[in-house]
């Protein structure tokens, strides 16, 4: 792929201002290297799970909850894979290295609550590409948890600088895309499509993130592009109100996303409810060690 003159000033840009990119978490890249349809599959994601004592415990964990409704206790990693699902598995590895990135002390702090964001925006992605029986829900998932990645690099490496972004966000005075763009002539969706062409992300990934606030246009009838399916879960995300809620559209049946997608006000609020209840039951995954 060449990259244009006008793109490399921005990689350029990006990298003079933010610095060198951060590596991608050694399980998050394996865990994305596995292909849901291969015959070892058991025993390869029960190898990424076991390199990790946190995140196998929280597979554990979700595997005995009685969502799950088991007579018998789920002793072994095998036994919990089976149990999970495939699917389910990855998306728990993918969570729970995303979280350790989002990590902070403060609960009330932005990492925190771009954390709690990304959590939300990915379960509601999941939810809205089962609804439209998107055949990607995996990687949909992935997408609504590193949507804003971008974000959280720019808050890790520019500091007081970006903290300047975020306090104008909380008190209202404009958008993180419109803010970022004035004060870095970049914003962070052009972060997160470094950051996960860097970590060797599939393509149609990084190209869902760049685009998450201008989804491109696709004919009717075809799969709808990720990017539109973020757009709209981050919107359902920010009216769960657990993290920052700028550009939120209200109601969100008026979101163009969901107006292309063809969810009009039954779907996106029983999307809504859906998000709401699974967001509430599988953050206690994460929320306890
Ligand atoms: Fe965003
Ligand atoms: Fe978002």
């Amino acid at each position: 792929m060449t990259v244009t003159n006008a793109f490399r000033a921005t990689l350029d840009q990006i990298v003079a201002a933010v610095g060198d990119l951060p590596a991608a978490p050694a399980v998050m890249s394996s865990a994305m290297k596995l292909t849901s349809n291969t015959e070892s599959k058991i025993a390869d994601i029960s190898k990424v799970l076991s390199s990790d004592q946190s995140i196998s415990a929280k597979a554990m964990k979700l595997a005995n909850s009685p969502f799950y409704g088991r007579k018998r206790q789920v002793k072994t990693l095998e036994e919990a894979i089976l149990v999970l699902g495939f699917d389910e598995v990855r998306s728990i590895i993918m969570a729970a290295s995303a979280q350790k990135m989002f990590a902070s002390d403060d609960p009330d702090g932005p990492e925190s609550k771009l954390w709690r964001h990304s959590f939300g925006t990915a379960v509601a992605a999941r939810q809205i590409a089962r609804w439209l029986g998107h055949p990607d829900e995996g990687e949909v998932y992935v997408a609504g948890l590193l949507h804003d990645i971008g974000k959280l690099v720019l808050l890790q490496n520019l500091k007081d600088r970006y903290m300047e972004v975020v306090t104008q966000v909380e008190a209202e005075t404009g958008s993180f895309r419109i803010l970022e763009q004035q004060a870095l002539h970049f914003n962070h969706c052009d972060v997160a499509s470094m950051l996960l062409s860097k970590w060797s992300f599939p393509s149609d990934l990084v190209q869902a993130l760049t685009s998450h606030h201008r989804p491109p246009t696709f004919r009717a009838g075809t799969t709808a592009p990720i990017a539109h399916v973020v757009s709209l879960a981050s919107d359902i995300s920010k009216h769960l109100d657990v993290g920052f809620a700028d550009e939120r559209i209200d109601p969100l049946f008026r979101h163009p996303s969901a107006i292309i997608l063809n969810l009009g006000h039954e779907a996106t609020e029983e999307l809504l409810l859906e998000t709401y209840t699974i967001y509430h039951s599988e953050m206690s995954l994460f929320e306890s060690p």
